[in-house]
């Protein structure tokens, strides 16, 4: 277990099935009232609005409304780009009222080879260690920014060398997702907040809601990078070269957590993808296995709103569950992704919490997982909510990829 970047799986908490105490989880058709959901426009009108205020005011803090102003600028564009196959394009995110505040900064790869007129869909997704780490073609701007100290990752006095070009390209195969008729967007998450207790001195919250005066439903990090990646998609209904209205919102493990808030409150988004996304993200939090509350809570403190840490120790006291955030998603497409070597997420918790979902997919006529056990290692199940587990550690991978490509592309009909 590394301390620093909190990977790995902590000795002394729960891996054992047969010392999960017992739990019961609330039935996502039925209101607070105490009322059953049993159509698609009372769950619209009533049960959905609920649960998100719930997941607000008690795990990801309130979203401010207020709009920043901004300005896009195309910073370098290459017609030439992944062997010639497609445009790559970088741009910038400027606050105008706040210069002083780092831009978002926008990688874009489009194919070239597509049928006809139609345009792209993309993946729209954060990255962990700056844009230069996704590729090693040259032309990507190295990141100046804050980055964490880490040597395998070639980031020195929290600054990237230039041997940190192409660090994570294993998570980002964009020759495949490039050759599949996909585009990708991608951003470094700490240009909206480096992830450290202080890192929010630099990010958005420092303009839109200081944690000064920080109230039980402050947002916290995680709320600040589901909000980037809308930001990231306001700019893309800009850009010509995709098909914003199929943008897929994608993350990993805490950026998966901010895949799924940015997926349940920006319904834009036409497909949602979290992998490995665990405690506060696609996990059941009552289901005490792995990584619990008030481990994260008290390991990242700056990642959820102060009221998420009264659940500390007692997650059965929670009026709802992380199925219900998945459920926000319907009737979207949602793939939650596991792998076995990351027994810290609960796998199993994921995929039940998925399964969790079907009434409401049901609800709109749609199929998610189906009644099935947990399947075995590289066997995906489910239609419009999807589920894998596959073999390996916590990491983003090829067949990952693999999966979420032939999700959307069946999701999309193409
Ligand atoms: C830690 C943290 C997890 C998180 C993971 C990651 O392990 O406890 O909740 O998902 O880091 O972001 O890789």
């Amino acid at each position: 277990f590394n301390a620093v970047t909190g990977y790995g799986q902590p000795a002394g908490f729960n891996y054992d099935e047969a010392k999960l105490p017992p739990y019961t989880l609330p039935d996502p058709l039925v209101t607070s009232a105490g009322k059953r959901v049993t159509t698609t426009s009372q769950w619209e009108k009533i049960r959905r609005p609920e649960l998100l205020k719930l997941f607000a005011t008690q795990v990801y803090g309130k979203t401010p409304e207020r709009r920043l102003k901004t300005r896009y600028e195309v910073i370098l564009v290459d017609s030439m780009a992944l062997g010639g196959t497609a445009i790559r394009k970088q741009i910038s995110v400027f606050w105008t009222e706040y210069p002083n505040l780092p831009s978002l900064d926008i990688l874009l790869y489009v194919p070239k080879n597509r049928s006809g007129a139609e345009k792209p869909p993309v993946f729209v997704g954060l990255n962990y260690m700056a844009n230069h780490s996704v590729s090693t073609e040259p032309g990507i701007v190295l990141s100046t920014r804050w980055l964490p100290n880490r040597e395998d990752k070639k980031v020195v006095n929290n600054r990237a060398t230039e041997a940190a070009r192409g660090v994570q390209q294993s998570r980002w195969p964009l020759e495949l997702i490039v050759s599949k008729g996909y585009s990708v967007a991608t951003a470094y998450y700490g240009d909206l907040e480096p992830d450290h207790a202080e890192g929010w001195k630099t990010g958005i919250r420092s303009v839109l809601d200081p944690p000064t005066n920080q109230k039980s439903d402050s947002w916290q990090a995680i709320g600040v990078w589901a909000w980037g990646m809308s930001r990231m998609l306001d700019y893309l209904e800009t850009d010509g070269s995709v098909d914003a209205k199929r943008a897929i919102v994608i993350g990993h493990s805490r950026q998966g957590k901010a895949a799924l808030w940015a997926g349940a409150q920006d319904s834009r988004f036409a497909a949602v993808i979290a992998n490995e996304s665990g405690e506060g993200g696609a996990t059941l939090s009552k289901r005490v296995f792995g990584e619990t509350i008030e481990r994260i809570n008290t390991t990242f403190p700056y990642w959820f709103c102060p009221q998420y840490r009264t659940y500390n120790g007692k997650p059965e006291a929670l009026p709802f569950d992380q199925h219900e955030l998945l459920a926000l998603i319907a009737p979207r497409p949602l793939y939650v992704a596991s792998a076995q070597g990351d027994q810290w997420a609960d796998p199993k918790g994921e995929f039940l919490s998925a399964q969790k979902t079907d009434p409401v997919y049901q609800l709109y006529g749609k199929k998610g997982i189906g009644p099935g056990a947990w399947p075995p290692i590289h066997q995906p199940v489910g239609e419009t909510v999807r589920y894998h587990i596959r073999a390996g550690e916590h990491d983003v991978k090829r067949y990952d990829w693999e999966q979420f490509i032939d999700f959307a592309d069946k999701n999309f009909k193409r």
